[in-house]
């Protein structure tokens, strides 16, 4: 059994702010932004808009792909939902925290009613996890046959908007991807690449909790909630050390690529394209240094978007899939690296 991509969908509030915009309201640059991360812009979600909504649009624009495109034996977007398995959504802003988990809320809107639903939050790297997560599931039962795999995030409601030191760097957005387990034949470790099969071919996966504290949200979870009577200054936001996170973004990046490269005796030429977690382009272009790969097989799209977390890999996918420039039979190696501190990678044939 293999497990195919059949589509992709993505969602990005029509709100853009740019680097300019934000100059005019904290301490910062046009300059100091793009010459150090890379961003433009960022679209941010309004207040009406949460994470659901934006991981039901994406999820939307998946199902239709993948009817209009032929992928699958169905005519109709809405009856395609109602043949889900089950569903993933990796985020770490969910509508309502702790419970009840987001991806019921999806599951709900999308009318997919026989689909088990459940959050997956590995920080930035969910969809990472989230893909292999789904892939597994779909192949430990032979009843199982479709799923949808959706990271969404809404970043601007955890972002601490006057500390210029990581406000310029977060954007809302989702992305998604249908998945279709098929008939063919899953080979050993080795021998994935070799056999030419499409699909998911394998799966990176690693954390290192010893950097817990280098990106964290530190008040209203167990270890520090809210009291009552308490005055709250600022929101529950992101705090972040962003050395130890660049050095092991640059290190984590490089070793997984490593690793697919020697494990599947790959040389980078049999690789299409590389879609990095869009944090910042310095740790792509210093990992790509590393590995001697050109920087123009990595996709970067963080000019537009900035980090959108665990939806910046599935909305590249979606670009790089609607504009043609993913061709049956290209491998595929997306990569990431998050809170926890989580990493990953999977390796693809479109
Ligand atoms: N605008 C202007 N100046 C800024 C600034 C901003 N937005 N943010 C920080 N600075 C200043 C600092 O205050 C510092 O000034 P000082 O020298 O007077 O103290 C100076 O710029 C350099 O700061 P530094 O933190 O050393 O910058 P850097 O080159 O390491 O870049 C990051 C900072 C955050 C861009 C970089 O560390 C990074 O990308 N880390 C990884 C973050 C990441 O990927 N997070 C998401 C993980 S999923």
């Amino acid at each position: 059994m293999v497990i195919k991509i059949a589509g992709t969908g993505r969602a990005v509030p029509s709100t853009r702010v740019s680097n300019k915009e934000l100059a005019e309201q904290i301490d910062t640059s046009d300059e100091w932004i793009r010459s150090h991360t890379g961003i433009g812009a960022r679209h941010i979600a309004p207040e009406t808009i949460s994470v659901s909504d934006l991981a039901v649009e994406a999820a939307r624009g998946a199902l239709k792909l993948a009817v209009e495109r032929a992928e699958v034996g169905e005519t109709d977007p809405e009856k395609l939902a109602e043949t889900l398995d089950f569903i993933v959504l990796g985020t770490t802003t969910q509508d309502y925290y702790g419970c009840p988990p987001t991806c019921c809320l999806v599951q709900h809107q999308l009318g997919a009613k026989k689909a088990a639903a459940m959050d997956l939050a590995a920080a930035c790297s969910s969809f990472i996890y989230s893909i292999e997560t789904a892939a597994a599931l779909l192949l430990a039962d032979p009843r199982r046959k479709r799923a949808l795999v959706i990271g969404a995030e809404t970043l601007s409601r955890i972002t601490n908007w006057n500390d210029r030191g990581t406000c310029v760097l977060f954007g809302d957005g989702a992305g998604a991807v249908f998945l279709e387990k098929q008939d063919g034949k899953q080979e050993e470790p080795g021998e994935a690449v070799s056999s030419g099969r499409r699909g998911l071919l394998r799966t990176i996966l690693g954390a290192d909790g010893s950097g817990w504290e280098n990106l964290i949200i530190r008040r209203g979870g167990s270890r520090n909630p809210w009291k009552p009577g308490e005055t709250v200054d600022i929101p529950p936001h992101v705090e972040m050390n962003g050395h130890a996170v660049y050095n092991f973004a640059v290190k984590v990046i490089t070793e997984t690529i490593e690793q697919f490269m020697e494990e599947e005796s790959l040389t980078i030429h049999d690789i299409a394209r590389i879609i990095p977690h869009q944090a910042n382009a310095r740790i792509i272009q210093a990992a790509g240094k590393r590995l001697k790969i050109p920087e123009e097989k990595f996709y970067l799209n963080m000019e537009e978007y900035a980090n959108t977390s665990s939806a910046s890999i599935p909305i590249a996918l979606d670009e790089l899939n609607r504009s043609g420039q993913l061709r049956r039979g290209d491998l595929i190696i997306t990569v990431g690296f998050g809170g926890g501190l989580t990493y990953g990678g999977n390796l693809i044939r479109w």
